[in-house]
């Protein structure tokens, strides 16, 4: 690909006196990329036309004409009719050529105040606060999912687990909402991270702002952005709202890929606890009887990447100069990129959740084993005013006993009791089942039913209100 100075689609070629070499070109080229800022590139400029013309820089039939051609060229884009070419450096330069097809040398007013620096700073912002809603409804429907199946499982009993052994029984419903919260944290930084990036990096123009008489403000608020940049020079330098919301992207990432993994762990001949919809499984190519989790397995191993786009973009704006820096390029395709993984893999995960079938009766058989019932037992001899320290003791004495015997703690005989402790007496076989120990679980945030089904309202509340968030629409049209 070669380019000359003539070449009308060029935006800078007036003090050069060839073209650029066709290395220069392929390295420095954003278009197949950045094209799809084109919509919000194009919302910019009719808010930017306007501007010009409240400034006299424009006049009324220029205005009217100026729009009409942004608005033609949008609907070309969106049909197809208007595609950029290699001869386009970025997705600036193309709306660009396709304004000057459109109004001639009229189309070249429009570049008056305005630099790509302002303007590509301001195309990301609008991009992803339209995005984070989109995001933020997968994540809203994944959520729903996992509350769905919590909600059948309310009094459904399992081995809780810390260290991945057998520690107390808890509610498969709570350990399924255990997944929503963190949901529900990465929709809340969502927000706050919606709110710091509603601002409006347009009329900073290369970086000293303008000698033109324009509204920063005004254009602010035409493009749905709560302010304008105080400061040209970090308005056009500021890649924070793309570190942050890769942070925020690659939490999820991390969020998804805990949850992935228990699944892959559930669906195992050895767990056997869930079994997965055909729909939502994948089979071998030469064994015929697997039935993969491949879905939970591509949520954990997506994590790497999402990850990767955040230190990506850190490592790209440390010890950049101000102002801008073509380095800042770069800052594009992670973040493209985290947004269509997550596209992708949410929905997924959503319907592989709202679809899979639990099996209540090998969780509720798996739930004491292990003497998941023992701290049932120290708690009990707390309640008869035995110091915790001492309880811990007698009954780490009694689970001793038992996997010597290989028995049940409730097996354990009345002598062998006091043998071990006077204060252990034939009673505590009331607190040794699983119900009993679940229903005891009733304070705030607690596995028992009652507090579960507390949490399950509560969290089915707030994501009413997040999927209202993430319908709204930022951008204006
Ligand atoms: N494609 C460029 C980017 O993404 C647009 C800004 C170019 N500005 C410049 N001064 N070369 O950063």
């Amino acid at each position: 690909m070669t380019s000359s100075t003539e070449n009308r689609t060029s935006l800078w070629g007036g003090r050069f006196s060839g073209g650029p070499a066709e290395a220069l070109a392929r390295l420095s080229v954003s278009v197949q990329f950045d094209w799809r800022l084109a919509p919000y590139d194009l919302a910019g400029s009719r808010a930017h036309a306007r501007v010009l013309a409240h400034a006299g820089l424009l006049d009324a039939e220029e205005l009217g004409k100026m729009l009409a051609a942004l608005d033609d060229l949008e609907a070309a884009c969106a049909s197809g009719a208007f595609r950029p070419t290699v001869e386009d450096e970025d997705v600036h330069t193309a709306l660009e050529r396709g304004l000057l097809e459109r109004l001639g040398t009229l189309g070249g007013k429009l570049r008056a105040g305005r630099s790509r620096n302002d303007q590509v700073a301001t195309d990301l912002r609008l991009y992803l606060r339209d995005h984070a809603r989109g995001v933020a409804l997968r994540l809203v429907e994944l959520a729903d999912a996992l509350t769905e199946q919590a909600e059948r499982h309310i009094e459904t009993p399992a081995p809780g687990m810390t260290h991945v052994q057998h520690a107390q029984p808890v509610t498969f419903g709570h350990w399924l909402l255990a997944h929503v919260q963190p949901l529900l944290r990465d929709l809340s930084r969502l927000r706050d991270w919606d709110a710091r990036a509603a601002v409006s990096p347009l009329g900073s123009g290369a970086l000293a702002g303008s000698s033109l008489p324009l509204d920063p403000v005004q254009v602010a608020k035409e493009l749905g952005f709560a302010t304008a940049a105080p400061n040209s020079m970090d308005a056009v330098a500021d890649r924070d709202f793309v570190a942050e919301f890769l942070f925020i992207t690659a939490m999820v990432g991390v969020h998804l890929s805990r949850l992935g993994e228990e699944v892959v762990m559930w669906t195992s001949q050895e767990f056997g606890w869930v079994e997965l919809d055909d729909a939502f499984a994948t089979g071998s190519s030469i064994m015929p009887q697997k039935k993969n989790a491949d879905i939970a397995e591509l949520a954990r191993g997506k994590s790497g990447r999402l990850i990767g786009g955040l230190v990506t973009v850190l490592t790209m704006l440390k010890g950049l100069p101000l102002t801008y820096d073509r380095d800042m390029q770069e800052d594009k395709e992670p973040a493209f990129d985290a947004v269509d993984q997550l596209q992708l893999v949410l929905p997924a995960l959503a319907g592989m959740i709202s679809t899979m079938t639990v099996r209540a009766d090998r969780l509720a058989a798996a739930a004491p084993v292990g003497y998941t019932l023992a701290t049932e037992v120290a708690d009990w001899l707390v309640r008869k005013n035995v110091p915790f320290r001492e309880a811990h003791e007698i009954t780490g004495k009694l689970v001793a006993l038992c996997v010597a015997r290989d028995c049940a703690l409730d097996e354990v005989s009345d002598e062998d009791l006091v043998a071990i402790s006077s204060h252990l007496d034939p009673d505590v076989r009331s607190v040794l089942s699983v119900k009993s120990a679940l229903a005891a679980r009733k304070t705030y945030g607690s596995t028992g039913p009652g507090p579960v089904r507390d949490q399950l309202a509560a969290a089915a509340d707030t994501l009413v209100t997040w999927r209202a968030w993430a319908s709204e629409t930022v951008v204006p049209r």
